[in-house]
């Protein structure tokens, strides 16, 4: 088995409002192993960006924080580190593409020198050096004459190209750990396969443990090797991608899966979940899950369902299995 990269244990992060405490992260587990791709997968709202960022310590401030939990990368606790420390890991062993990659660009600096500041932050090269490695930062992510590209600016980009471009800052430093946050949404179908394609192939190349954000189990069977599947701040599910696929478990589990497109049923209308995930601030005593599961028995409106064991790489946290 391979190394372990990340281990995230009970995390818990709190946004603290003038209306009340927000639990968006509430005792998240799971762990990620050099050359894996792990996948969250979940609703709007249910805290896959505040587990990245949290991974991160780039938290939006002021407010959000983190109360309790160890995220222990390459057998370190970040949450133990000093800021300055922190910032040497983010880059060097940790990076981020963040959900709105044009909010990651500047407009104002040549896409070359963008990349090239992060190669001289992390990596420390005479300045000869510098450039030939933000070329081939760009190569990594097949960007076709990356000699000419590092002199536009991004708006002389168009949408996939400039995802690429974010994927390049995020890859130049030759991270342990990259944290994909959506970065597949805002593209059309075909570069989207192409963008995961070059995952895939960056990931051969690399050995770099990913952490893949996502609200569509389309994309999760495309990419990732493992699974959590996250609800309301808590990961209600993890199993191995097939697995998942072949036996969910959570009613959760089952309905996202179920509201994934077919081609093979055009017919059919798109199944949706009803109803809404409950208020962070208000959480419900028993299943966050139960008023809007089908099958909910009298105990998931009373008591949380404590995680079970299904196999070796396959937990679940529902009253119906035992
Ligand atoms: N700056 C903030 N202040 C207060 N609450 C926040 C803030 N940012 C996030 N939250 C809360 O944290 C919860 C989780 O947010 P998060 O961004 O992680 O959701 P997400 O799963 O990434 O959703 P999406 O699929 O829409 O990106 C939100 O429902 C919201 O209640
Ligand atoms: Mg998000």
């Amino acid at each position: 088995m391979s190394n372990v990269v990340l281990q995230v244990e009970d995390l818990h992060t709190s946004f603290f409002t003038r209306m009340g405490e927000v639990k968006a992260v509430d005792g998240v587990s799971f762990l990620i192993r050099e050359g894996e791709t792990f996948g969250i997968v979940g609703e709007s709202g249910c805290g896959k960006s505040v587990t990245g960022l949290s991974i991160m310590r780039l938290l939006p401030e002021p407010g959000g924080q983190i109360v309790g939990g160890k995220i222990i990368l390459e057998g370190k606790n970040l949450l133990e580190l000093s800021k300055k420390a922190m910032r040497a890991y983010r880059g060097k062993i940790v990076s981020m593409i963040l959900q709105d990659p044009m909010s990651s660009l500047n407009p104002v600096y040549q896409v070359g020198d963008q990349i090239a500041e992060s190669v001289r932050l992390h990596q420390g090269l005479p300045e000869n050096m510098v450039e030939p490695e933000v070329i081939s930062a760009l190569r990594l992510l097949r960007i076709p004459a990356p000699e000419v590209r590092i002199k536009e600016y991004p708006f002389q980009l168009s949408g996939g190209m400039r995802q690429r471009v974010v994927g390049s800052i995020a890859m130049s430093c030759k991270p342990r750990l990259l944290i994909a946050d959506e970065p597949t949404t805002a593209l059309d179908s075909t570069i989207q396969a192409q963008y995961i394609a070059l995952f895939e192939d960056i990931q051969a190349k690399t050995n770099v443990a990913i952490m893949f954000i996502t609200h569509d189990f389309g994309v999760i069977s495309r990419i990732c090797d493992r699974v959590g599947v996250m609800y309301a701040g808590k990961i209600v599910e993890t199993a191995p991608t097939r697995e998942i696929f072949k036996a969910p478990k959570h009613p959760y589990t089952v309905a996202l899966i179920h509201s994934v497109p077919r081609l093979d049923q055009k017919d059919e209308r798109l199944f949706s979940i009803e109803g809404q995930p409950p208020s962070l601030m208000n959480l419900p005593p028993g299943c966050r899950f139960c008023p809007r599961c089908t099958v909910a028995l009298d105990v998931c409106k009373e008591q949380q369902p404590p995680e079970v064991k299904i196999s070796d790489n396959h937990s679940v946290s529902c009253w119906r299995v035992k």
